[in-house]
């Protein structure tokens, strides 16, 4: 199987593991640019009943949001808490509603469901 174009959609996982608030950490293909390039994670998370995805990245220093597998929620559970200054990011939009980057957001992934998986496209 080739590696997934720039363009491509990405497999992550099937769209039943994907349940309450499980969040699944993966590495995003770019094989147009790798090896040269940073490598970069996403998450993938439901909000409500619809996935999403986002680049691993903050916007305040560009460095992963989490630093346990998994942990990207705040103690609430109602935002996505940059584990480093305490950033606080809109579930559904990445919106930085509180923190150094405040007005800045993250990146996010497209997201769709095909034959029951979920797939990711990051676009360059
Ligand atoms: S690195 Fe995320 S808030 Fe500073």
């Amino acid at each position: 199987m080739n590696a997934p174009a720039n363009s491509d959609w990405q497999p992550v996982c099937r769209r039943d593991e994907l349940t309450g608030e499980r969040i699944v950490e993966f590495r995003i293909q770019r094989p147009q640019t790798e090896p040269g390039t940073m490598p970069l994670t996403g998450f993938l998370f439901l909000d409500g009943s619809e996935p999403r995805a986002y680049v691993n990245q903050c916007p305040h220093l560009g460095i992963e949001l989490n630093w346990m597998p998994g942990q990207f929620m705040d103690a609430d559970n109602l935002f996505i808490q940059c584990s480093t200054h305490g950033a606080l990011f809109k579930p559904g939009t990445g919106d930085c509603i509180a923190g150094p980057c405040q007005g800045d957001a993250l990146t996010a992934l497209d997201v769709r469901i095909d034959a029951g998986e979920v797939q990711i496209r990051f676009q360059e």
